[in-house]
C-alpha cells in the first residue's frame, strides 16, 4: 500500500510468517529504465534475497502504461532478485489515472493484455508475474474481459479488488463478482477487499469461491490479522500493538524529514482505531505532537 506499507511495516506484519507473500508499494514507470537505487528504495528486501527478515517473499509492484519500459523495468527488478513482479491496474488515484496509469486502463483490455504480455516475455519464466485489478473503471462491464486478457497474456495469477474505481473504497466489496470471474478464468485468483476479521475471511472465501485472499487495510487495523485468519490465533492485545508501534519507530529510515515517522505512526493509528477503542484516546494525545520521542513515550504508557 503506497505511502503506508513500506519495508518496516512489511517486516513487522510478516513476522509471524502468516503471509505467503507481500507486495511493495507501486513503483511508477513512465518511459525510462529506473536506476537500481529506486528499486532498492522501494524494496530494500532485494538486498536480502527478496524476502523480509522472516523469509516472506516480497513482489515488486510496477504501475505504468507503456509496454516496453514496463517490460524492461520488470526484467531489471527480476535481475536484482525480485521473487515476483506484480502489475497494478487497480490504483484509483487521480494523478495516476490522469497520466493513464492504474485503474483507468481497465477501460482498455487490449492495452492491459499487451502490457502483461510484454512483461511476461521480459521476465524469466521461473519468476511469477501477477496482476492486480479492480472490477472496472466506471462500471463492471469489462471485468471478465479484462481478466481473460490478463490470463491470455500469460499472467501467473490475478488479485481482484472487488470494486470499481468509481466505488473507491466504499463498502461493500462485491465478492460475488470474483466468483463470476473465476468461472471464466483458469489462473489462480486472489480475492481482495474489505477483509477485516476471520469472519470476513470465511465469508469472502465462500462468496468469491477463492481460497487465496489478500488483506490490505485490515492487516493494519489488526496487525496479526493474517495469523488470526490462517491459524485462528487470538487478536493481538492493545499492549502488544503498542510494542509493535514502538518497534516500528526504531527502524532505520533513509527519509531525512523529521516529521516522517511521527506522521507514519499517526497514519497507522487511523487504521488501529477501527479495531482498538484504546487507540482513540492515545491518538487524541499524540496528534498534536511532532517529536518522535514524545509520541513514543505516550504510547509506552499503555504497555
Ligand atoms: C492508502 C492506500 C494505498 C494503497 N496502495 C496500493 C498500492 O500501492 N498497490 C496496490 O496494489 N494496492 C494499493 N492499495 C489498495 C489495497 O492493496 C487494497 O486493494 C484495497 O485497500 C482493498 O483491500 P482492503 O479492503 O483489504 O484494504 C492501497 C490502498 C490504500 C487505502
Amino acid at each position: 500500500m503506497e505511502g503506508v506499507v513500506d519495508y518496516a511495516m512489511r517486516d513487522i506484519l510478516t513476522k509471524s510468517g502468516a503471509y505467503d507473500h507481500a507486495v511493495t508499494e507501486f513503483i511508477r514507470i513512465n518511459t525510462q529504465k529506473l536506476p537500481k537505487s529506486v528499486f532498492y528504495k522501494y524494496c530494500p528486501e532485494l538486498l536480502h534475497g527478496g524476502n523480509t527478515q522472516s523469509g516472506t517473499p516480497v513482489y515488486v509492484q510496477l504501475l505504468g502504461q507503456h509496454c516496453d519500459p514496463m517490460a524492461e523495468n520488470a526484467a531489471f527488478a527480476a535481475s536484482l532478485g525480485a521473487p515476483g513482479i506484480d502489475l497494478n491496474f487497480g490504483c484509483p488515484a487521480k494523478t495516476v489515472n490522469k497520466s493513464m496509469g492504474g485503474s483507468i486502463l481497465l477501460q482498455f483490455p487490449d492495452q492491459i493484455h499487451n502490457i502483461v504480455k510484454a512483461v511476461r516475455a521480459g521476465v524469466p519464466k521461473n519468476i511469477p508475474v501477477t496482476v492486480k485489478m479492480r472490477l472496472g473503471y466506471h462500471d463492471k462491464t469489462l471485468a471478465i474481459e479484462n481478466a481473460l486478457a490478463i490470463e491470455e497474456a500469460g499472467a501467473t495469477g490475478l488479485a481482484v479488488h472487488a470494486r470499481t474505481k468509481i466505488e473507491g473504497y466504499k463498502p461493500p466489496a462485491h465478492w460475488q463478482w470474483i466468483a463470476k470471474i473465476g468461472e471464466q478464468v483458469n489462473i489462480p485468483i486472489v480475492a481482495n477487499g474489505d477483509i477485516w476479521s476471520l469472519k470476513d475471511a470465511v465469508e469472502c472465501r465462500k462468496i468469491s469461491n477463492c481460497s487465496d485472499i489478500m488483506i490490505g487495510r485490515g492487516g493494519l487495523s489488526l496487525p496479526n490479522l493474517a495469523d488470526v485468519i490462517k491459524n485462528d490465533t487470538a487478536p493481538l492485545s492493545w499492549p502488544d500493538v503498542c510494542r509493535l508501534l514502538i518497534s516500528y519507530s526504531k527502524y532505520q529510515r533513509d527519509d531525512k524529514k523529521t516529521n516522517f515517522l511521527p506522521s507514519r505512526i499517526k497514519q497507522w493509528f487511523s487504521y488501529l482505531q477501527r479495531q482498538y477503542p484504546q487507540a482513540q484516546g492515545v491518538f487524541k494525545e499524540i496528534k498534536t505532537h511532532k517529536e518522535l520521542a514524545h509520541i513514543t513515550s505516550i504510547i509506552a504508557r499503555d504497555l
